[in-house]
């Protein structure tokens, strides 16, 4: 196996890769470069492993060759850095190891130079065992990226982004970049804030995306536009969240939802397939409102059934008043069949303290028995009830079921967050299968269950499916389409608003004020006003998708210095506190600091 890397230049630290010292050098002198991976002092001989990004090769310090070079096999430590040269021989059979590419070659180290001494590691690059902290991994992150794992890793993700580079190219869309120091731009989290020095006061916010430019870059003639973008979002983290990750940004011009559909269903199996999995097209498509009565979320995981069932009707005018109050206050009763499990009570009940931490006010659980329920509200229930839920959920005696009432949203989000946990925690989703999906037909906008204010369920650039009516926000339908990847959602898009006077009727169900729209927004509406063509795109999430590919569980594995889950960078220790002065000059604490010559005050 060859690492595919080019042969390094010869100079005066290698002629070669470490990983290429293949059988067919025997008798060539070669020079190799890199860490000590692994060192065995064996009597009269020293044997090293020395690695670098192509892999490993063993060093054998012999005092009948190596003459000087001998007693630095000797002092040698852990990832202190050499380059040696000597002669590629063959080992003798017994110590062949059939594990390395170069398992049957060695180095007779004729002469060694030892580049860099290293002290001793906080942990073993040798044999990691997965044990250390997250938080010292990433305070030492130049040493954990020397692990094959975080090494496949960087490369997978080269990987990704190039094949995206290249089918993007390939297809006519340019990559252009769009400015980091920029204004709001709204995709539902916080924003980060750089304060500016010239305009006391005033500041800069880091795009949470680059939409509204990718829109203006369309209105501008650009037709077709991708940037692997990064972006920023002060938002809670969690294993697929960063502060700041990247994005792959695209947006396409006289399009419809179908054309942008059948280019990234293209785009995704030709990145794919480049690190190995086959995408099936066309891809499966799911309704949003269907992803929800079924998997309780708009991030459907379909490698696996126990789905969910509405089963409101069963319950109404019950005996049991807690399910029929809440039917007739506006709830539905939603239940999962989680199949037949011997589970104790003590487990049943931990469900229920479950679902309450998930936010649930309740959950019902039911053990089918061939006459009735166990169940702690069983005496409340008809044997109508019984039978019509048990029917309903494809019930059989063994069966354990769990049944939460609650408002439309809550009901879902809790039952869809105890599918997948149990999905996990049963075994039920098969490992190594990739399945991903269209979510499709989104509503536009959802109302806050708290305030009752209507928030877009994308951004509010988004374009209806047919006309708006202001006064019906909640019935409207939006153009928008997400990939989900196993129950992550990767990527999410839509056709866009092209006409000022629909965007301004979105600002107006938003509950933005027209002056604070045209403060906003102003130069958004200013440049639909200048000949916007239909134009759509998508952004994925670049991270994701290399942390899928990876069989990693969090994102933080496939970026090279991510923040841990509070948002810090031990390698770093950003965020940091600013110096008094620097405060001062930008006008935030402390006395402003006199204005430079340049300086433009406000
Ligand atoms: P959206 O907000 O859905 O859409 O973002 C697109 C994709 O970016 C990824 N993502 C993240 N990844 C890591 N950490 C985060 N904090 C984070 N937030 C989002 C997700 C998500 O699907 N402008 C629109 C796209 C468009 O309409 O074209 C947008 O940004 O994988």
């Amino acid at each position: 196996m060859s690492s595919g890397l080019p042969s390094p230049e010869s100079n005066r630290f290698r002629s070669a890769w470490c990983g290429e010292v293949l059988p067919a050098r025997v008798g060539e002198t070669v020079r190799v470069a890199g860490w000590v991976h692994r060192r065995r002092d064996h009597g009269g001989l020293v044997f090293i492993d020395l690695r670098d990004r192509t892999g490993l090769v063993q060093l054998v310090f012999d005092p009948d060759d190596a003459g000087e070079a001998f007693d630095l096999g000797h002092r040698l430590r852990s990832e202190d850095v050499l380059s040696v040269s000597g002669a590629v021989l063959e080992r003798s059979p017994d110590t062949v190891n059939p594990e390395l590419p170069t398992g049957s070659v060695e180095i007779r180290v004729e002469e060694a130079d030892l580049l860099s001494h290293a002290e001793t590691p906080p942990f073993e690059i040798e044999s990691f065992s997965g044990e250390v902290s997250e938080e010292t991994r990433l305070k030492y992150r130049y040493l954990d990226l020397r692990r094959d794992r975080m090494r496949e890793a960087m490369e997978l993700r080269h990987r990704v982004a190039r094949s995206m580079r290249e089918f993007l190219s390939e297809e006519g869309f340019l990559e252009i970049e769009t400015p980091v120091l920029t204004r709001s731009t709204p995709e539902g989290a916080r924003d980060f804030l750089v304060p500016s020095r010239h305009r006391q006061g005033s500041f800069y916010a880091l795009p949470q995306s680059p939409q509204l430019f990718k829109q203006l870059l369309m209105i501008g003639g650009v037709e077709r536009y991708f940037q692997i973008a990064r972006c920023f979002r002060d938002e809670d983290l969690r294993a697929d969240r960063q502060p700041d990750f990247t994005q792959l940004d695209v947006e396409m011009s006289f399009v419809e939802s179908e054309d942008v559909i059948a280019l990234n269903e293209r785009l995704l199996a030709s990145v794919l397939g480049e690190c190995g999995v086959e995408l099936e097209l066309p891809m499966q498509r799911i309704p949003y409102d269907e992803a929800i009565s079924r998997y309780g979320t708009d991030r459907p995981d379909v490698r696996f059934g126990l789905e969910l069932s509405e089963i409101t009707d069963v319950f109404r005018g019950s005996e049991f008043k807690a399910f029929a109050d809440a039917i007739d206050g506006g709830a539905v009763v939603r239940a999962l069949n989680a199949g037949a499990h011997e589970m104790s009570r003590s487990e049943l009940d931990g469900l229920v303290s479950e679902a309450q931490e998930i936010g649930a006010k309740g959950l019902v659980w039911a053990v089918v028995e061939d006459a009735g329920w166990k169940c702690p509200i069983a005496k409340f229930l008809s044997e109508e009830e019984i039978e019509a839920a048990n029917q309903a959920l494809g019930a059989e005696a063994g069966d354990v079921l769990l049944i939460v009432a609650d408002s439309p949203v809550a009901s879902a989000e809790i039952l869809g967050e105890l599918r997948s946990r149990l999905g996990e925690r049963l075994g039920l989703i098969p490992q190594g299968e990739h399945s991903l999906v269209w979510v499709v037909d989104w509503p536009l906008f959802a109302s806050s269950e708290e305030t009752g204010a209507w928030d877009p369920l994308h951004h509010p650039f988004t374009s209806p499916e047919g006309s708006l009516e202001a006064s019906d926000p909640g019935a409207a339908r939006a153009k928008a389409y997400d990939v989900v990847w196993n129950g992550w959602e990767v990527g999410g898009g839509s056709i866009r608003i092209s006409d000022p006077e629909v965007q301004s009727t979105v600002f107006e169900i938003l509950g933005i004020p027209d002056e604070v729209a045209e403060d906003r927004f102003g130069f958004l509406l200013q440049a639909l006003r200048h000949g916007a063509p239909p134009h759509g795109g998508i952004a994925y999430g670049l991270d994701r998708i290399v942390a899928l590919l990876h069989g990693s569980d969090s994102i933080r594995e496939v970026i090279a210095f991510p923040k841990t889950a509070s948002g810090a960078d031990p390698l770093t220790g950003a965020p940091a506190a600013a110096d008094p002065a620097q405060l001062r000059e930008l006008g935030l604490g402390g006395r402003a600091a006199p204005k430079g010559p340049e300086g433009e005050g406000q």
